[in-house]
């Protein structure tokens, strides 16, 4: 296992960080956890060297942190740093606040958080902590010993990232960063702006949620005409381990195999062992994923709110993604757009939205054609 120092703490951990998000049970697929097997994942992945383990009060239906503090008995809870997240939605004043962290010190049978977290932040809940007093509540808990270190995950777009970034002083961030989202979200822009002010960052969706494990045949082409070997996941985390401002990758195992793989690969990678060949690989990976884009939509909502309430960004991205990562949008979830009206059933034509996007696209068209093919 290679361990990184985390920027200004000067601390070290390991380059695989253990996500516990996912650990999916039978049946697979939904939130129930199979307790036995997310143990031996956990406990196997801290004998190989994994000294970072990430949950959330929400995951799994609220059993992860109970599950992963069961997992730390036993001598292993020293042997590791936590990291957990206060979700906005479950606090509301102090007193909410002190509620949420005891609960989460008592499931997770341990004195102090390492790493504790303002969940999924954009501007709007950043906004909404402040509001609450959340700041002053973490430098309370930091100086009463219950938390090590203050942080946030970060989902918005690099204008609140700048923003939220410069106004506390955080200890950490964690961001969505992978080979294709170089410049969604924080993007590289995020992970260079808090590497200048040595604020370690962690990675979260290093495999988009794990749609890059799986190459499409224009992607794998590129991959085997390549002359080292590698999988499409060793070659998605040596890129993130490429970055020096990178502490730690997440990634979220299902099963043993994986966390055997991920050891493996996180045996060998380091800040800048990629070679110039390799990085233009990588290049090329992206445009080829890009090639397979439906429609050149980034999201920036200028097209919103549609009069009729139709979905756009969100149905262009789910066409996107289909198309790129074969990503299933679910029968159930394009119901219910359309039961809400806000599928591309409900547009009547009146093209405000062509009228705003910035990048002209044939936005009603593009609407019925990318929902026949979604329902395809
Ligand atoms: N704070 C936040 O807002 C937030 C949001 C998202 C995630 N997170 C945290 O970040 C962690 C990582 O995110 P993520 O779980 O989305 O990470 P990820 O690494 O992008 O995706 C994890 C998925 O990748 C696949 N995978 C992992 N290792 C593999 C291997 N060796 N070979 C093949 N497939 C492999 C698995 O999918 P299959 O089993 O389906 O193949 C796994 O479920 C989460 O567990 C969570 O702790 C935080």
């Amino acid at each position: 296992m290679q361990y990184r120092t985390f920027g200004k703490l000067g601390i070290k951990g390991s380059a695989f960080g253990l996500g516990c998000m996912r650990f999916n049970g039978e049946p697979s697929g939904d939130s129930i956890i199979n307790e036995e097997k997310a143990i031996s994942l956990i406990r196997r992945a801290i004998d190989g060297g994994v000294t970072y383990l990430d949950t959330a009060y929400v995951y799994l239906n609220k059993t992860s942190e109970t599950v992963l503090g069961k997992a730390l008995r036993d001598g292993y809870r020293e042997r590791v740093t936590i990291a957990t997240k206060m979700p906005s939605g479950a606090v509301h004043d102090r007193a909410s606040m002190e509620a949420l962290l005891n609960e989460e010190l008592r499931k997770l049978q341990t004195d102090h958080i390492d790493f504790y977290l303002m969940h999924g932040i954009d501007r709007k809940d950043w906004d909404y902590f402040k509001s609450i007093g959340a700041p002053q509540f973490f430098d309370d808990m930091k100086r009463e010993g219950k938390i090590r270190y203050k942080c946030c995950s970060f989902h918005g777009s690099y204008d609140e990232f700048e923003y939220i970034l410069n106004d506390y002083d955080w200890d950490m961030v964690q961001i969505q960063y992978n080979f294709m989202d170089i410049n969604n979200q924080a993007g590289t822009k995020g992970l260079e702006l808090a590497g200048e002010k040595g604020i370690p960052v962690v990675i979260m969706e290093g495999l988009l949620g794990g749609r890059l494990a799986k190459a499409p045949d224009n992607v794998q082409a590129l991959y085997d005409a390549f002359p080292v070997k590698r999988t499409p996941v060793e070659w998605a985390f040596r890129w993130l381990c490429n970055h020096p401002q990178v502490a730690t990758v997440l990634s979220g195992c299902n099963e043993m195999e994986q966390i055997e793989e991920n050891l493996r690969i996180f045996d060998t990678v380091a800040p800048g062992i990629m070679s110039d060949e390799e990085l233009k690989l990588m290049e090329n990976v992206r445009e080829a994923y890009l090639s397979r884009t439906k429609i050149g939509c980034t999201g920036c909502r200028y097209c919103m709110p549609c009069p009729n309430n139709v979905e756009i960004p969100r149905i262009f991205s789910m066409w996107n993604n289909a198309a790129l990562y074969g990503s299933n949008p679910g029968v159930q979830g394009l119901r219910r757009l359309a039961e809400e009206g806000k599928s591309p059933e409900s547009c009547v034509g009146c093209g405000a939205c062509e009228a705003a996007c910035p990048q002209h696209l044939p936005i009603i068209e593009s609407l019925q054609t990318a929902w026949k093919e979604l329902n395809g």
